[in-house]
């Protein structure tokens, strides 16, 4: 019988790839999702309900499950952070955490493994040069506090799992959403112009990556923190340029202005605006060997037509 894994979120960006990769896998997948009447599942794939705002869930969802992964979550890059979306970031992520390890306990439910996703909004909304490694302290902004309490809420999984781990996701390049096309959009037009002062970093994963990590994570049963990001991370300008090159454009216009990104996007604006440099050693030496550890190949197979 095939292993059952349920994912929460599992309809999302990281959330399909990883289903893919499962099925590839001969796993069988379970997803938790607001909107099950949304998906037609297979004889592999199957959509579950559930509201954590209701504390509502389809308990099956947990028959023969082997182990869970949580990458539920409102989008950070979606909206404005109002008052009120900061709340539904949060909530979305910690709250139906804590949902589910409660129902997990009400339940005697025990799984052998839980993943949770995190994000390097953990290290601060700063931008230098010094690269951060896990061991570095949390920033104290809006993100790093969100990220810090997730992170409690991931470890505290410990109660249902017998062991915890923990994917600090970088920015995720796929080809048709998320940040890798809006970031390219300016630039197929011509608009080679970086962001702000163009020194933030960008901590960078490949889509196939990320995916192929979870399940790494989940195959291994590897414990502990880890940062998600390539091992070649480079800042926006160098991003623009390098771009501009594969896409035959000249480089580089002037840069935007902070202020203008900041006074359109308000406080999310950090998102683009600033980054220091993260290291993937710790993964690394889990074991975990990436398919596109270099910028440039990430880019061939992104670009791609
Ligand atoms: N993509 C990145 O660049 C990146 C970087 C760092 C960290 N991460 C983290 O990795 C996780 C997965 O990322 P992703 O890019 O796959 O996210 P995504 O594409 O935005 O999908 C997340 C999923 O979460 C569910 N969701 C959205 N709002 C929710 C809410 N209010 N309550 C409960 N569930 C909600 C949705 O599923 P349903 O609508 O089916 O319920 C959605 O498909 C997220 O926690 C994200 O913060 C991602």
């Amino acid at each position: 019988m095939r292993p059952v894994i349920v994912i929460t979120g599992g309809t999302g960006l990281i959330g399909r790839a990883l289903t893919g990769l499962l099925v590839r896998k001969q796993y069988r997948v379970h997803i938790l999702t607001r909107q099950p009447e949304r998906y037609s599942g297979t004889d592999v794939v199957s959509y579950f309900a559930w509201d954590w705002t209701r504390r509502q869930i389809d308990g099956r969802v947990f028959e023969g499950t082997t182990a869970l992964v949580h990458l539920a979550g409102a989008n950070i890059g979606a909206q404005r952070w109002t008052e009120n979306y900061k709340a539904q970031i949060a909530g979305s992520r910690i709250l139906s955490l804590a949902f589910l390890r409660d129902f997990m306990m009400q339940n005697g439910i025990q799984v052998q493994y839980f993943a949770g996703a995190s994000a390097i909004g953990y290290y601060g909304c700063v931008t230098d040069d010094r690269p951060r490694s896990e061991a570095d302290p949390p920033g104290t902004d809006f993100l790093a506090r969100l990220t810090v309490r997730w992170e409690q809420t991931s470890q505290s999984m410990k109660a249902v799992a017998a062991k915890v781990g923990i994917l600090r996701t970088g920015v995720v390049f796929d080809r048709r959403e998320g940040a890798f096309p809006r970031m390219i959009r300016p630039l197929r037009w011509g608009i080679t112009s970086p962001l702000g002062t163009g020194r933030q970093w960008i901590d960078w994963i490949h889509i196939h990556d990320i995916a192929r990590m979870y399940l790494f994570m989940l195959e291994n049963a590897v414990e502990g923190t880890f940062n998600a990001v390539a091992p070649d991370p480079l800042t926006y300008r160098q991003f623009v340029q390098t771009t501009a090159a594969f896409l035959g454009r000249p480089c580089c216009l002037p840069p935007v202005p902070g202020f203008l990104v900041r006074w359109l996007t308000g406080s999310s604006a950090c998102l683009a605006l600033e980054g220091m440099p993260i290291e993937s050693d710790k993964i690394r030496s889990a074991g975990f060997e990436f398919h596109y550890p270099q910028t440039e190949d990430a880019l061939r197979d992104l670009l791609k037509v």
